[in-house]
């Protein structure tokens, strides 16, 4: 006996057929296999309990089990080890069965030569090492958060694993079988051209995609594909792993976002300064010549106040200017927001026009913030002035305030969040929604839509500056046509 034998379990009762098979098995060559027989299918499974084999011949006809159960019952003890499975010459469908459940060959009695049984024991090993490796390898890409897929050259998804699930929402048995182009890609038919001629032609492809999940959101995916051949090389299919970067590119745009608005605040604000300090002399001195000149006719005296009044109201806009760059310095008390969004409701039913509905929704158990309520209040007005604007033939205003504590999940899509418990202040409304294109903009110092005159584009950049400077941040969502949403989250 050498220590590279194969050990057979050998579980048949028929006297004959065991000398029959141990005289073969002990044949040509010598020392491949060592043979331990039982004749009862109860003391093979005892036997498994203590000890371990490479392979199982299996009599199906044993004194205490007939049939496929037979079979059945001692896979169920011993599935890791192959099993090849002793029929008699009629028992096609018996053989059939047993191999569809799992056993790895099958010999026929009476038809055993040396060479088969060796051949048929040692290929039950292999398929069963390989089927083993499969499966492992199978687990392993389901492990992987990666959306592993491959489809054959027209495009005919053939694989799709757990990670192409999470991924897309497409379950592996709904996506098999379907055109991934018509599955996939919507819209980027360009990127997709490209991909599969760089594919077809240097055999791989590496790049962003867009595409579309199973409830029509749209995902971004770093890609890459691999040109599959077949045995005689031939192209056969395209393995295709896409990396969800969707999160990682909607934060690295606010970031962006975020830093425009600082360097034009920055730009802003140098400006600011100089106006400053051009505009205090001519404030002064339209105050002063007034006192200097008493006898000045009507007229001059005018021009005087109109010199003084649009000095003043430079002056002002430059302080709303400084304001958001600086992140005003206010007086901080403890406030009752609900206090504050009454008040301004109240002033919104008095002199928005009627066809403006005004609704308001504050929770009564709103938590205070620390804040300066002049600002505050100025945040809410602006925010209010804008949704009144969009709402130029009437609507619905709503006003609503509640506590939200933001969780890990909540922070993630936002740069600007921590951790920790808000108010949350919402101002919707029912007007003309801005544009995609806008919605990147509109918090820019100077960005207006709106005529000569009528905006100065200062409204939400004094907002997000304010906000800022009391710890909290803005978001907007909008729809074209439908309405607007503004939330200002304020640190408790
Ligand atoms: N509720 C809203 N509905 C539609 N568009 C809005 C709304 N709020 C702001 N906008 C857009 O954002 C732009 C900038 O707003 P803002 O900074 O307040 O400046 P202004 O109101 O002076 O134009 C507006 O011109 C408008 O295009
Ligand atoms: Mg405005």
């Amino acid at each position: 006996m050498t220590e590279f034998a194969i050990k057979v379990l050998l579980v048949e009762d028929n006297p004959g057929d065991v000398r029959l098979l141990l005289e073969i098995l002990q044949e040509t060559p010598p020392d491949q296999f060592t043979v331990t027989q039982v004749d009862h299918l109860e003391k093979a499974i005892n036997l498994l309990t203590a000890e371990s084999f490479d392979v199982i011949l299996l009599d199906l006809t044993l004194p205490d089990s007939m049939g496929l159960d037979t079979f059945l019952k001692l896979y169920r003890r011993a599935s890791a080890i192959p099993i090849v499975v002793l029929t008699g010459l009629d028992d096609e469908t018996l053989t059939l069965r047993a191999m569809q459940e799992g056993a790895q060959d099958y010999l026929v009695k009476g038809k055993v030569t040396g060479d088969l049984v060796s051949r048929s024991l040692r290929y039950a090993i292999e398929r069963q090492r390989a089927e083993h490796k499969i499966r492992e390898q199978a687990a392993l890409l389901d492990i992987t958060t990666d959306a592993i897929s491959v489809r054959d050259l027209q495009h005919n998804i053939v694989f799709w694993n757990q990670g192409a699930e999470r991924v897309f929402g497409w379950r592996a048995e709904e996506a098999i079988g379907q055109n991934a182009v018509q599955l996939l890609y919507r819209k980027s038919e360009l990127q997709l051209k490209e991909a599969i001629n760089a594919v077809m032609e240097q055999g791989k492809w590496f790049g962003e995609l867009n595409k579309i999940t199973k409830s029509g959101q749209e995902v971004i995916v770093e890609s890459r594909w691999a040109l599959v051949r077949d045995d005689a090389k031939r192209p056969k299919s395209i393995l295709t792993v896409d990396t969800d970067i969707t999160e990682k590119k909607q934060l690295e745009a606010q970031f962006f976002r975020a830093q425009r608005l600082e360097s034009i605040g920055t730009l802003a604000s140098g400006i600011a300064h100089d106006l400053n300090n051009i505009l205090t002399p001519i404030l002064a001195a339209a105050q002063l010549l007034p006192l200097k000149l008493k006898n000045l006719d009507d007229r001059s005296q005018l021009l005087l106040q109109l010199l003084e009044t649009n000095a003043k109201r430079g002056a002002d806009l430059v302080k709303q200017v400084l304001s958001f760059t600086r992140g005003v310095e206010g007086k901080r008390m403890v406030l009752q927001t609900r206090h504050l969004i009454a008040e301004i409701e109240k002033i919104l039913q008095e002199t928005f026009p009627k066809s403006v509905t005004i609704y308001s929704n504050i929770a009564k158990d709103l938590w205070t913030v620390s804040g300066d309520s002049t600002q505050l209040h100025q945040v809410l007005m602006n925010l209010c002035v804008n949704a009144r604007d969009a709402m130029l033939s009437g609507g619905l205003l709503t006003l609503s305030a509640q506590n939200q504590w933001l969780n890990e999940t909540d922070v993630r899509m936002n740069f600007e969040a921590r951790v920790g418990p808000y108010i949350v202040i919402s101002v919707a409304d029912t007007g003309m929604g801005i544009p995609t294109a806008n919605l990147e903009r509109i918090f820019e110092p100077f960005f207006t839509t709106k005529d000569l005159g009528k905006g100065t584009g200062l409204g939400l950049s004094t907002v997000v500056g304010i906000v800022k400077s009391h710890g909290g941040f803005v978001t907007v969502t909008s729809q074209e046509g439908t309405g607007t949403e503004f939330k200002v989250f304020c640190l408790r």
